[in-house]
């Protein structure tokens, strides 16, 4: 089975140094391993400095690297991605779209990408499959977007296919939007399940775990907090913070403020991922680029585990409880503050959504005509009371 490693984290902080010191580590311990870049900013190459291409290029015995490109993922998984396209403009009155525009539409660059990674790990080509991903924001939007993806097109194909047939002859004439016919359907069913099947690979456990990358300063602390929230808001795996750029004694006076903010910094890490194993990676005198630079890294970030461990325990983002005969919904959100979550039921789905982002629960058949009533934080789990 592929494993699936993830490292997302602000910009500049070390994604790709460090998933290119995991995929050298990874390699050297006998795993056929890919580092795959999906930062439009791709910078793998700088990290390697190497050539590297859209498709995996083996740079070393196990080691494969790969920057997608995605216009041209988007032509490699061009006829499903057209045809669901092509009926949502002729929908809105636009005929005949290139790829390299449907490249610059939301969402598509994302799903295109995602298809390389459901690909990987339904043909098993690699035993490890490291993600480079881009800055937080981006990556969100990324792993969001599965979800995103059906939530919409329940919404803009709301008619089943065995409804279309009967009703295409009889409505033509009235609709705007065009029913659409079969063949799009049967795509468009594709590309639904394509991407529910990809929800499957980066939300299960036991497969993929993301780790975040931060340097020991404020801002970073702050986006890293954030992106845990909506990452396991969204029921992805956390398993692993990668302090990066941590200085050590030896950098002398004039640095001398800043290590004592960076150790205050680490110690509140500390405490706020207490649950999570904390890996801390010194500053380098020099940037670290190429193979023997990147696998001291490695070497040094993972001393004697394996790369490919899981490193925490996966909780479930969502259970349901019983007590005293009311419903309780428990859902996990550390670090989200009361006032800037909205709850609420709309027809049988439960609308979570915390700062920009929004999750979508389906509610089991005894709380779906339940709204939420109360709502209170308990050790990072947002306990709703439905009633
Ligand atoms: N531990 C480190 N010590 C010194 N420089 C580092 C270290 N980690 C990364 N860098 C440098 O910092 C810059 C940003 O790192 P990079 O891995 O590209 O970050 P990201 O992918 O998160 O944007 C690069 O120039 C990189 O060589
Ligand atoms: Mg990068």
């Amino acid at each position: 089975m592929t494993r699936i490693i993830l490292f997302t984290g602000k910009g500049g902080v070390g994604k790709t140094s460090v998933s290119a010191a995991t995929g050298i580590q990874c390699a050297n311990l006998g795993k056929k391993t890919l580092v795959v870049s999906t930062d439009p900013a791709h910078s793998l190459r700088d990290a390697f400095q190497k050539d590297i291409g859209s498709e995996p290029v083996e740079v070393m015995h196990n080691l494969f690297l790969q920057e997608i490109n995605v216009t041209e993922a988007i032509k490699k998984y061009w006829d499903n991605l057209k045809m669901y396209l092509t009926a949502l403009m002729r929908s809105q009155g636009v005929q005949g779209i290139a790829a390299e525009e449907i490249a610059t539409l939301p969402g598509f660059d994302e799903a295109a990408q995602l298809l390389y990674i459901r690909d990987y790990a339904h043909k098993g080509d690699f035993d490890v499959v490291i993600m480079d991903t881009a800055p937080t924001g981006e990556s969100l939007k990324l792993l969001s977007f599965p979800e995103a993806f059906s939530w919409y097109m329940e919404r803009i194909f709301p008619i089943s296919r065995k409804t279309a047939k009967i009703m295409r002859p009889l409505m033509k004439p009235f609709l705007s939007m065009p029913i659409p016919d079969d063949k799009v359907f049967g795509s468009i069913e594709e590309l639904y399940s394509q991407m529910k099947d990809v929800k499957e690979i980066l939300s299960d456990p036991h497969t993929t775990t993301i780790r975040l990358v931060c340097n020991p300063d404020r801002m970073s602390f702050n986006e890293t907090k954030r992106a845990f929230t909506y990452l396991l808001m969204y029921g992805y795996s956390v398993d692993a913070i990668v302090v990066n750029k941590v200085f050590g004694s030896s950098t002398g006076e004039f640095l001398k403020k800043w290590r004592e903010s960076q150790d205050l910094i680490l110690d509140e890490i500390k405490v706020a991922f207490a649950d999570l194993p904390i890996s801390k990676i010194p500053m380098n005198s020099t940037e670290p680029t190429g193979f023997d630079q990147l696998r001291n890294m490695g070497e040094k970030l993972y001393k004697n585990i394996a790369p490919w461990e899981f490193m925490a325990e996966p909780t479930p983002p969502i259970s349901f409880s019983q007590e005293k005969g009311k419903n309780f919904i428990s859902i996990r959100v550390p670090f989200a503050e009361k006032k800037n979550i909205e709850l609420h039921n709309r027809g049988g789905e439960l609308i979570l959504q915390v700062d920009n982002w929004r999750r979508v629960f389906f509610l089991p058949q005894s709380l779906s005509t339940l709204s939420p009533i109360n709502a209170e934080f308990n050790k990072g789990n947002l306990l709703i009371e439905m009633g």
